[in-house]
């Protein structure tokens, strides 16, 4: 069964079609991976399911709902968390800080309350608090957990950044080329934590990634694009070897 369904998206900055006539479904419970050379439109796709882009035509559903309109900060409320090509974490604050931030989009109480600080108020925090430390012992960042992110090694950054997506408990996880950056033993682990993502919390998975052994060792399917269009979608052997594919990354 599909969870999302993109239907001919399409947006364009300029004049230049970032995207055109887009359409893929990813599966519950799928790691599902998008490839193509730089500027191919991948980013944008991840900015129009997270709605930080309006799409200029095109629908996306998402669990059956139409989420074409949503409003961004409803997103994550939906089960939609990403991460992002370039690490946006509050560098002076500790790791713990950062993932109670990122936890926050499920907070039920009203501002009010908060300024009281009721009962309601007090086993939310708790409630929270037990998520983060869970998400902490899941990806290994017990160690971590009160140095600020500045100090932090790249590997670990990105790590952090994954965990404070989980925090919002997201039934999809949109993740901009988690390996970059990462040495070959970081990018090993990092497979290995998707890998636990996917499978144990059964999160469904959709993936930017240059690095195309991951890709391949990791999806179940790739949508391979290029210019904003598809060019290919399929197992991960059947891309690499397409020849449109092929003539997108080393030319004729
Ligand atoms: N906000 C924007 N304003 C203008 N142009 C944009 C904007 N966002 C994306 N683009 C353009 O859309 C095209 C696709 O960009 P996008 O970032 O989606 O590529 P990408 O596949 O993620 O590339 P990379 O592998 O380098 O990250 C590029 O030509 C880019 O310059
Ligand atoms: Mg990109």
């Amino acid at each position: 069964m599909s969870l999302f369904e993109a239907r001919d998206l399409t947006v364009s900055f300029g004049g230049i079609h970032a995207v055109r006539d887009l359409s893929f479904d990813v599966r519950e419970g799928e790691i599902f991976s998008i490839i193509g050379p730089n500027g191919a439109g991948k980013t944008t796709v991840f900015n129009l399911i997270s709605r930080f882009y309006d799409v200029d035509a095109g629908t996306m559903t998402f669990a059956g709902e139409d989420i074409t309109a949503l409003p961004v900060h409803r997103v994550a409320e939906r089960g939609i968390a990403r991460t992002f090509q370039n690490t946006e974490l509050f560098e002076h604050e500790t790791v713990l800080k950062n993932l109670l931030i990122g936890r926050h989009v499920h907070r039920r109480t009203w501002l009010a309350e908060d300024l009281f600080f009721l009962p309601r108020v007090r086993r939310q925090d708790l409630a929270f608090r037990e998520k983060v430390e869970d998400v902490i012992d899941l990806l290994d960042l017990q160690s971590y957990r009160e140095q600020t992110i500045n100090g932090l090694p790249y590997g670990v950054r990105k790590m952090v950044e994954v965990a404070r997506a989980l925090c919002i408990e997201p039934r999809m996880l949109l993740l901009d080329e988690p390996s970059s950056g990462l040495n070959p033993e970081e990018t090993e682990d990092l497979s290995f934590w998707i890998e636990d993502v996917n499978e144990d919390l059964g999160v469904t998975i959709i993936m930017v990634e240059h690095d195309m052994n991951l890709v391949t060792r990791m999806s179940h399917r790739v949508l391979a694009m290029a210019d904003g269009v598809e060019l290919a979608v399929g197992e991960p052997r059947e891309i690499q070897e397409h020849p449109a594919v092929l003539r997108a990354y080393l030319g004729d």
